[in-house]
C-alpha cells in the first residue's frame, strides 16, 4: 500500500497533530506523516513530534515581510517533502488566496466549533455566552475564506450546567482528536469528494442516534 504523504502545520501545543501521528501509526491506516511544520519556532507541538521521530521545521513567519513571501517559503517546503496532503492542527496563521488556491481541495482544518457557527476564534466562550445547548468541532476542506471550506466531518458535545471554557473546551477537544484522523483517512482514501460546496462521502453506513440537550424525558 503507497501511503499519502502528509505536512500537519501546527502553531502550539500540537495536541491534534499528535491524535494524526498516533493514527498515522497502524499499519493499515492510509498517510503518513512526513513534516511537522511550525511557524512559531518555540511551538511545544515540535518538541512532541521530534520524540516521536517525525521530520520537523520552523518556519518563523517573523522572518518574512509578508504573507506572500511567508507562504511561499512554506510552500517550498512542502513541495520539497513531496507532500501530498497538508494538514491545519492550531496553525495561528491566515493563508493566502494564492496558497489556499494551489491546496485546494488537498489542505483540511480543524475548528473547535459547528461550522458555520463560532468561526474565528474564542469558540467555547461565545458558545457559552450564546448560550447554545450543542457545541462541537468540524474538519473542513480550506479555501481563502477563513473557516468556510466544505465540512468534511463533525461531533457534537452537549453543553453542560456550570461548564466553563475550559471544560466544554476539554470536552470538545476529545473529540477533535476523534474525528481529525477520520478525516484524514476519508479525505486520503479518496472517499470525502467536494461537489460545488459541500462534501460527499461515499461508503457511509453509519447512522448515529441524535444529540438531544438536556435529554428529551
Ligand atoms: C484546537 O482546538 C483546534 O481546533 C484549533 O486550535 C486548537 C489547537 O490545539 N484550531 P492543539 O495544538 O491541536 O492542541
Amino acid at each position: 500500500m503507497s501511503r499519502a504523504r502528509v505536512a500537519v502545520l501546527i502553531s502550539g501545543r500540537g495536541s491534534n497533530m499528535m491524535s494524526l501521528l498516533e493514527a498515522a501509526a497502524a499499519p493499515d491506516y492510509p498517510a503518513e506523516i512526513v513534516r511537522v511544520i511550525s511557524n512559531r519556532p518555540d511551538a511545544h507541538g515540535l518538541v512532541r513530534a521530534e520524540a516521536a521521530g517525525i521530520a520537523t521545521l520552523a518556519i518563523d513567519h517573523k522572518a518574512y515581510a509578508d504573507r506572500e513571501s511567508f507562504d511561499a517559503a512554506l510552500d517550498a517546503a512542502l513541495e520539497e517533502a513531496q507532500v501530498d496532503i497538508v494538514c491545519l492542527a492550531g496553525f495561528m496563521r491566515l493563508l493566502t488566496p494564492g496558497f489556499t488556491q494551489k491546496w485546494r481541495g488537498r489542505m483540511i482544518n480543524i475548528h473547535p466549533a459547528l461550522l458555520p457557527s463560532f468561526k474565528g476564534l474564542h469558540t467555547h466562550e461565545r458558545a457559552l455566552a450564546e448560550g447554545v445547548k450543542i457545541h462541537g468541532c468540524t474538519v473542513h476542506f480550506v479555501t481563502p475564506e477563513m473557516d468556510v471550506g466544505p465540512i468534511i466531518i463533525q461531533a457534537a458535545v452537549p453543553v453542560l450546567e456550570g461548564d466553563t471554557p475550559d471544560t466544554l473546551g476539554a470536552r470538545v477537544l476529545a473529540q477533535e482528536h476523534v474525528i481529525y484522523p477520520a478525516a484524514l483517512r476519508l479525505v486520503t482514501e479518496g472517499r470525502a469528494r467536494i461537489v460545488e460546496n459541500r462534501v460527499a462521502i461515499d461508503e457511509f453506513e453509519l447512522a448515529p442516534p441524535a444529540l438531544v440537550v438536556p435529554p428529551a424525558i
